[in-house]
């Protein structure tokens, strides 16, 4: 399988980092290729609604997105891996897949999908909106679920490394198929 894992936390070794490196680690392992793409370390300009990509055509912005529209149209599988930012998606990881509105209709078929997700609290309701995303993001593209790993209560970076996340996270990309 061809896997896109793109991460949204500005800490090179944060929580969310560290479940895309064992995620990583387990596709390969597996047989995977996976294309990596850390939009916090990137320069990915937010969609200004022009219009001028019609859902479907070149963007306006000639920036690292191209590297995510090149691998996202032939991956079997997308990973999501970010902090939880006032109950959201990273601003960083949104604005890439804002930039997904411009190859939208090549993004209606069939693929997995991974989201993994830290953040302090301990709080299934704040969860909820980030969940929520997700479950309709896969909706609208025809997209399935292939495992989620949500780590409550990870605050300081290097904090999941202290629990069972990270075994978990491997063992998610281990098991694609
Ligand atoms: C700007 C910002 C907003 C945050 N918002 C929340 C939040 O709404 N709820 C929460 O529980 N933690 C929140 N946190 C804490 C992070 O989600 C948590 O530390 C997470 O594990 C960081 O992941 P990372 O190490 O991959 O960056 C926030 C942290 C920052 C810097």
């Amino acid at each position: 399988m061809n896997i896109l894992l793109l991460t949204g936390s500005p800490r090179r070794h944060g929580n969310s980092n560290t479940l895309a490196d064992f995620f990583a680690k387990g596709a390969s392992e597996a047989g995977h290729t996976v294309n990596r793409f850390d939009a916090a370390f990137r320069n990915v300009h937010p969609c200004t609604a022009c219009n001028s990509c019609g859902m479907d055509g070149p963007c306006v912005f000639a920036d690292d997105f191209a590297f995510v529209r090149e691998h996202i149209l032939k991956a079997d599988a997308v990973a999501f891996a970010s902090p939880m930012y006032y109950f959201g998606l990273s601003s960083q990881l949104k604005a890439v897949i804002d930039r997904f509105y411009a190859i939208s209709s090549r993004l209606h078929t069939p693929k997995k999908a991974v989201l993994m997700l830290t953040y302090a609290d301990n709080s299934r309701r704040e969860e909820a909106p980030i969940l929520t995303h997700y479950e309709v993001l896969l909706d609208y593209l025809g997209w399935t679920d292939a495992g989620r790993i949500v780590a409550p209560g990870m605050w300081p970076a290097g904090a999941i490394k202290h629990s069972s996340y990270p075994q978990k996270a491997w063992e998610l990309g281990k098991s694609l198929g």
